[in-house]
Formats: structure tokens, C-alpha cells, sequence
């Protein structure tokens, strides 16, 4: 059943929508949690799964920092794919009411996580960021994903963004424009960029049928 799902779609995921979700994979299991609380559109499920998962690939241990997180459920799913995350902090400039919900059906799944994602309503800009932290994040749009990048710049760890709302009026192309469209300049600039700062940068995509701001960066300081 799963085949035929629309992964873009931003549609919410209700309980009775269980029975697309079978079987016994983490992934299934995670979505089954997701549909439980009953308020994520179902695009959310898959870039935060499809993100954490090539992220923990590459990158394991270490606290979490999750910018501009919105519901944060990138967060937990980083934390049950890699159990050496103790924990992992959410930063966003408002709590949305999902985030509680999706924890709470996410723990009663998995108690072993309890307690170890907390929320931080701030701005970017102004997140502590603990010694040896992954900060990573999912659509923090625009310039806000070039705040992410400083702030891993500026403290020295490993970074993990899917960028998405490129703006090209703030957002910097590198005089790439005019051989390739406008976002793929900002990210490949991102990427020049974090080279440029000492970064050994690694760039992915998750699936296109998810969403098609898929391009995933990933940066550690050298
Ligand atoms: C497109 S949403 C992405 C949310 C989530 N990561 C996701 O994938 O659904 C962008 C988020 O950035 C947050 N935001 C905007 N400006 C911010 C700032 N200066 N500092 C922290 N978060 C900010 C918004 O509140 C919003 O939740």
C-alpha cells in the first residue's frame, strides 16, 4: 500500500491512516506513532525520516541541535536511529502545538527517549550550542539555513541542512546564476562556502516524490 501513497502530500495523518504503515520496520513503526497524534501533514513524516536517516549514515553521537524545527520530529527520529545522542535540543521561534503531541505518541512508543528532546522557543541567532553538537535542519527557509551554517561555522561542528525557500535577493548565488538556476547556485555556494571555512562537505538528496527542496548538505570542520 505504501507504493501508491503521495509522499508530497499535506494531507494529516490520522489514525485510521495506520493501515498504510504495516509492518515491523522502524520506519513503519515511527509512522504509525506519527498518525497516532493525529496533526503532521504526511510530507513532514517523509522529509524528516528520509533526512535523519541519511544524516545517521554519515554523522552518529553527539547532542542534537535542531534549528528552526517546527514540529521537531527530526529530532526524535535522530535519536532512535543512533541511541548515542543523548539528547537533542529544538529551536525555533515558536512551539508549534504538533511538537507536544508528536513526542508524546513518539515516547509511548519508545520510553527510552523520554525527556531527551527538549524545545527552546528563540531565535537561531541566539542557540547555545553544547561542544561536539550536530546541528541540522530541515526547510529552514532562506537566509535562515545560511544562520544555520554560521552558527556550525562559528563553534566548529558538523552540520546537516535540506534547504528550501531560496531566496535570491538575500541568499548568496556566488555569481553562479547565470550557468544554473538560481537555488542550485545558493547551495552550491553553501557548499563552497563551508569548504572555504575549513568543511569537508558531503552533498545528498532525499527522494524528489517527497519534496523537490531535496538537497541535502552535510558538513564536518576539519
Ligand atoms: C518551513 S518551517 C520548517 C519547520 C520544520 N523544520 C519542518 O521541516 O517542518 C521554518 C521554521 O523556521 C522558524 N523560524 C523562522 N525564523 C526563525 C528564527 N529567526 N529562529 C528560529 N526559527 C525561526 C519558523 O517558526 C518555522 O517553524
Amino acid at each position: 500500500m505504501m507504493d501508491n501513497l503521495d509522499k508530497s502530500s499535506r494531507s494529516v495523518l490520522f489514525r485510521g491512516n495506520t493501515g498504510h504503515f504495516g509492518g515491523d520496520t522502524l520506519f513503519a513503526r515511527v509512522a504509525r506513532a506519527v498518525c497516532e497524534a493525529e496533526c503532521l501533514p504526511r510530507k513532514e513524516l517523509f522529509e524528516a525520516w528520509e533526512t535523519a536517516k541519511r544524516i545517521r549514515r554519515k554523522m552518529r553521537g553527539g547532542p542534537i541541535v535542531e534549528l528552526a524545527a517546527g514540529h521537531g520530529l527530526l529530532s526524535a527520529i535522530l535519536i532512535l536511529l543512533d541511541d548515542s545522542t543523548e539528547t537533542a535540543t529544538c529551536v525555533d521561534i515558536q512551539r508549534p502545538p504538533s511538537h507536544e503531541k508528536i513526542l508524546a505518541s513518539l515516547e509511548k512508543q519508545w520510553p527510552r527517549i523520554k525527556g531527551r528532546v527538549r524545545y527552546v522557543e528563540g531565535r537561531i541567532e541566539e542557540a547555545k550550542i553544547p561542544i561536539g553538537a550536530l546541528l541540522a535542519s530541515v526547510h529552514a527557509c532562506g537566509r535562515l539555513t545560511d544562520q544555520v551554517l554560521d552558527l556550525a561555522i562559528n563553534s566548529r561542528n558538523r552540520v546537516a541542512v535540506l534547504p528550501c525557500c531560496h531566496d535570491l535577493e538575500t541568499c548568496d548565488t556566488g555569481g553562479l546564476a547565470g550557468w544554473m538556476d538560481g537555488p542550485l547556485a545558493v547551495d552550491a555556494t553553501r557548499v563552497a562556502r563551508l569548504r572555504e571555512a575549513g568543511y569537508r562537505v558531503q552533498t545528498l538528496k532525499i527522494p524528489e516524490d517527497v519534496t523537490p527542496k531535496n538537497r541535502l548538505i552535510l558538513g564536518w570542520a576539519e
